[in-house]
């Protein structure tokens, strides 16, 4: 019997109507449309406005394109994994909340944190469910409702992120398409760097904290920029060299899109021409876990059975990782 691998074989996505361009920013905060775009390559991201509507609202509906276009009944599904740190609640998961609202009644489901990294984590869940051989329809869902999470009044945060949610359907391949490596770190002593800490059991949510600018996402942005730059390229370069690829023998890099500045340093190591790189980024900003799956929706038709892609990621945590697949569809 041929070995079974895990296999992406759709991709579906959802961005918020609400467009919160760069000029409207400048009206927020001290800073100018030519200084994002020269220092992120960012003209503007997505926005869930809405009383009552969370992640995963964001979810429903990239699951649902994703069901629509792999024509999917939602009860054959095995497994659903959510990557956020923008939860509906502490519990129970969104991944429970989004099972119930699509009509996944057969599948289980659980979230995963990993911040700008948890796609990756999600998904290589997903390569161990399927490849154990018990399981053959798993929907892994990377998205952040990062508006929820970010101060208004805070330049170093808020021109960055955006919300937004991406999901792919993962089943068992007997032809060696799909994921083939992963590697995936983490160091939690860059945690003080990259930080959404309040209303967690640590520090309590507090009527004090409430008005405070505590409870918004923090980030060090010149420190973060330095360790993303370095570990992405590096775990790049790692999975290219454990597989034997050059940068000819990559069709695409599917990077996690934080930063266009930080993409380009990795595409440079990997010796990668930008023609393969695929970017979103002046679109939606930072989504966080939902940079990723968006990138496969926006670019889907690009790609082809057998190419090499290569995804890579850093986030807070620190967390990062990279993952190797030959892509396992055309689209017409
Ligand atoms: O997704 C997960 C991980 N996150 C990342 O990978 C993000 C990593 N970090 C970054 O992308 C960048 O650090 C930022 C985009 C957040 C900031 O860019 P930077 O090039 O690192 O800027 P900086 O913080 O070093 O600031 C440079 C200058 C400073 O002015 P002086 O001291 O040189 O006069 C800042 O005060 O730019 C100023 N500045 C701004 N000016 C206009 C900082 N933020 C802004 C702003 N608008 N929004």
């Amino acid at each position: 019997m041929s070995k079974i691998t895990a296999a992406i074989t759709g991709v579906g996505g959802y961005v918020p109507e609400y467009v919160l361009t760069n000029q409207e920013l400048e009206k927020l905060v001290e800073t100018t449309d030519e200084w994002i775009l020269s220092r992120t390559g960012i003209k503007e991201r997505r926005i869930l406005k809405g009383e009552g509507l969370g992640t995963s609202y964001m979810c429903e509906h990239a699951v649902r394109d994703l069901l629509a276009k792999t024509n999917t009944d939602p009860l054959d599904i095995d497994l659903i994994i959510v990557a956020t740190v923008t939860p509906d609640f502490i519990f129970p998961s969104t991944a429970n909340m989004v099972g119930d609202m699509v009509g996944c009644k057969n599948a289980f489901s659980y979230d995963v944190q990993a911040a700008c990294s948890g796609f990756l984590y999600a998904m290589s869940n997903a390569v161990a469910y399927i490849e154990s051989g018990k399981y053959k329809k798993i929907i892994v869902i990377g998205a952040d409702k990062m508006s929820s999470i970010i101060n208004y009044k805070d330049r170093s945060t808020c021109i960055i992120f955006g919300d937004g949610a991406g999901a792919v359907l993962v089943e068992p391949n007997t032809e060696g398409l799909g994921v083939i490596d992963s590697i995936l770190k983490s160091d939690g002593s860059g945690y003080p760097h990259l930080n959404s800490k309040v209303g967690g059991s640590r520090y309590p949510m507090t009527a004090e904290l409430v008005d405070s600018d505590e409870r918004w996402a923090y980030q060090d942005g010149p420190v973060v920029f330095k360790f993303a730059v370095k570990n992405m390229a590096d775990v790049s370069a790692e999975i290219m060299e454990r597989n034997s690829l050059t940068g000819e023998d990559i069709a695409y890099l599917v990077p996690h899109q934080a930063n266009k500045r930080i993409i380009d340093a990795t595409a440079n190591r990997m010796d990668v021409g930008s023609d393969k790189v695929l970017i979103n980024i002046e679109r939606y900003g930072n989504t966080t876990a939902a940079t990723i799956p968006l990138v496969f929706w926006d670019f889907e038709k690009k790609f082809k059975k057998g190419d090499n892609v290569i995804l890579a990621a850093f986030g807070g945590g620190f967390t990062w990782g990279s993952m190797y697949l030959k892509w396992a569809y055309d689209t017409k």
